[in-house]
């Protein structure tokens, strides 16, 4: 197997080197790859230019034909395509198939989500005596990461064939930005192998004392056709409470057990089922039974009509599903279908929302000599 070393220089990060598969590789950002004879590997293709900088689309192809296809503009995962019960293969995320969609600040759509994970109050939280103000882009409220989170921004990329397709993407993170303190480096390394599981390994290092609470954000549908909604899938959560939170989306500090209510997903249960009970629609955190810090199976989706489920592992303690209440047809997905209301969902492996302000809440500020380390594996299979 042939095996390419290239350096690459991009924009003022160092040189980094990566290496892939020359097989069928083009530059062109044409289609390249044939499903059925499709070798495994990694495929890059130029995909444009965003902030003076390079933009590609790196596709990871495993053994079994499945492929995961991730930019670099934002560490995003752009496509996931497995094989239903008929064998066809489709996207189980929802993504676009060019870089301009995704500069008109689509809802994270498959993006790594940085420096915070979901909602920081009132966009300030104090370490010590110390008060800092984040950027507000919901309402009063900082959202992922703020106005230019990690999801805006190009990454370094080094991609390798080992004997399975990885790709690890890198990003610095400057003292002050957003509002944040410190200055982070940080690595996510996506791995597809040959079991379909896309593992996603989050690392960072910081010079001052931060919060750091690192996701990915893509939305699945398992019939891979977001003309169809995700209403008749079915989740399962390993989580015996959740956050309750207030108007602004905003955990109240409560750990409330879900036991009686809509939130408990225990058993398998349809999402549509109980949905109408939960006003807006479902967008909460759950306190997953195993506590974090080792890898643990705590959620498992299906759905009945492709014969698809989609396990999620993490070693997070918490899980946000979010039923995709503010889609709105306002952007269209690769398969030229409008991304509707509830047509997509995300389950992101996290802390808690608002930890910087929640003493209760597992603590989510990363000191300087500690290193930061969290692992998701999102499976796919056939049931
Ligand atoms: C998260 C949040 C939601 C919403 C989406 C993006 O999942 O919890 O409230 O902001 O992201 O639209």
């Amino acid at each position: 197997m042939k095996i390419m070393k290239v350096l690459l220089a991009v924009g003022a990060l160092a040189l980094t080197t990566f290496s892939c598969k020359n097989e069928e590789q083009k530059e062109t950002g044409e289609p390249m790859i044939n499903k059925g004879s499709a070798e495994p590997g990694i495929h890059k293709a130029s995909w444009g230019m965003f902030d003076n900088r390079e933009v590609d689309l790196y596709t990871l192809i495993n053994k079994n034909g499945t492929t995961v296809k991730i930019t670099n503009y934002g560490a995003i995962v752009t496509a996931f395509e497995t094989k239903d019960k008929t064998g066809n293969f489709s996207s189980i995320v929802v993504g676009f198939d060019s870089l301009s969609p995704y500069l008109q600040s689509p809802p994270y759509f498959g993006a790594i989500i940085g420096r915070y994970g979901n909602r920081i109050g009132g966009g300030k939280f104090m370490i010590g005596k110390d008060t800092y103000t984040l950027a507000t882009n919901d309402g009063e409220n900082h959202l992922h990461g703020g106005k230019k989170g990690f999801d805006k921004v190009v990454w370094v990329a080094d991609a390798y064939v080992d004997s399975i397709p990885s790709i690890t993407l890198g990003y610095e993170s400057k003292d002050g930005e957003e509002g944040y303190p410190g200055n982070l480096k940080v690595s996510v390394k996506y791995t597809l192998t040959d079991n379909d599981e896309l593992r996603i390994v989050y690392d960072a290092t910081t010079d001052k004392p931060t919060p750091v609470n690192l996701t990915n954000h893509s939305y699945f549908n398992l019939t891979g056709d977001v003309l169809k909604t995700i209403l008749d899938h079915e989740l399962q959560i390993d989580a015996a409470a959740y956050t309750p939170v207030d108007k602004g989306l905003i955990p109240t500090g409560e750990i409330r057990a879900v036991a009686g209510t809509p939130f408990d997903f225990t058993a398998p249960t349809t999402i549509g089922s109980r949905i109408a009970q939960v006003p807006g629609g479902y967008d909460h955190n759950w306190v997953l039974n195993n506590k974090g810090g080792s890898l643990a199976h705590v959620a498992t989706l299906t759905d009945t009509l492709s014969g698809r489920y989609l396990q999620v592992h993490t070693t997070e303690p918490g899980l946000q599903f979010y039923s995709g209440n503010f889609l709105d047809g306002k952007f269209i997905n690769h398969t030229g279908n409008p991304v509707n209301l509830h047509t997509a969902l995300c389950l992101e492996t996290q802390h808690f929302p608002d930890s910087p302000n929640k003493k209760e809440f597992p603590s989510t500020i990363l000191e300087p000599g500690q290193k930061y380390h969290t692992e998701t594996v999102y499976k796919a299979g056939l049931k």
